[in-house]
């Protein structure tokens, strides 16, 4: 049987991470398997979907620009629907499928970070309204949290979140967001505020109760700015490398059939990419 393999698509390819943790996993469990980076332009990216097969991949990654499109050349699954955006593709027969694995991804790191985080957690403070945000809405939902304040810099994008996910979802602008923190349970950021080379972010942890957890999907630095705050105040806060874990987590199975870990040992080795030299 000729070998399987996967690959990340995008444009550029050169920083994704997938090939580090889709490789890992494939030598731990003996796989006679690969997983490349295909750099394709936007403009190519129909045509190398449409030769998938042919290439010899079981399915791939997609990251920027690709991820609207591929949505749009797949058969999209409820998560990729929600979110917007597909980033995982697999050939099933004559089908390419798709789905969107940032809602496990994102989900699974806080079972897996901070056990017991929706435990009596009535609402919910959401920063940013982009596409990482309707992936952390729908898991969110899914989850039976009540309420998801969504506090975005443009409030319209944060109402058309609201109108496509329910009056769970209140819009609210981002200058509001340090007035609801007292009664959010949970703080996200899924805006690139805090990320480097990007400003700040205005949030003020001494408001939020004892018992909150926060979540930076950034992950460039590693311990951001609100991290660092939210741990100083003793809080448990989860960084943004263990959701980038957990959502490959998804492809490798439905690719190669066989549920990967997520172990420390993994997150060290991605940990020390991430940093450098
Ligand atoms: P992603 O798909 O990663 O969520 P995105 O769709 O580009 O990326 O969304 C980026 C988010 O960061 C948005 O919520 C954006 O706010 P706007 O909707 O107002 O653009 C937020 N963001 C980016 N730069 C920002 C800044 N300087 N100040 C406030 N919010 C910012």
């Amino acid at each position: 049987m000729a070998k399987k393999a996967a690959c990340v698509i995008g444009w550029p390819v050169e920083h994704s991470r997938s090939p580090l943790i889709h490789g890992y996993w494939i030598k731990e469990h003996g796989l006679d398997a690969e997983y490349r980076r295909e750099p394709v332009r936007p403009e190519a990216f129909a045509d190398f979907l449409s030769q998938l097969a042919t290439q010899g991949y079981v399915g791939a990654n997609v990251t920027v620009p690709h991820k609207e499109a591929a949505l749009a050349l797949s058969m999209p699954d409820e998560r990729a629907m929600a979110v917007g955006a597909a980033n995982t593709l697999w050939r099933d027969g004559g089908v390419l499928r798709s789905t969107n694995t940032d809602v496990e991804g994102f989900i699974a790191n806080l079972d897996a970070s901070a056990p017991g985080w929706d435990r009596r957690l009535r609402s919910a403070l959401v920063l940013g309204a982009g596409g990482a945000a309707r992936a952390v809405v729908f898991g969110l939902l899914g989850r039976g949290i009540e309420r998801i304040v969504l506090a975005n810099r443009t409030l319209d994008r944060a109402v058309s979140l609201q109108r496509q996910f329910g009056e769970r979802v209140q819009p609210a602008p981002l200058s509001e967001a340090n007035g609801r923190l007292a009664e959010a349970g949970l703080l996200v950021n899924t805006t690139s505020l805090g990320m480097s080379g990007q400003p700040a972010l205005a949030i003020d942890v001494a408001r939020l109760s004892a018992n909150a957890v926060v979540v930076d999907l950034v992950y460039a630095p590693l311990k951001t700015a609100l991290l660092k705050a939210a741990r100083a105040r003793g809080l448990r806060a989860v960084d943004g490398l263990g959701m980038l874990l957990h959502q490959a987590v998804g492809g490798f199975e439905r690719w190669f059939g066989v549920r990967p870990q997520v172990t420390r040992a993994l997150r060290t080795l991605v940990e020390a990419d991430l940093i450098g030299p």
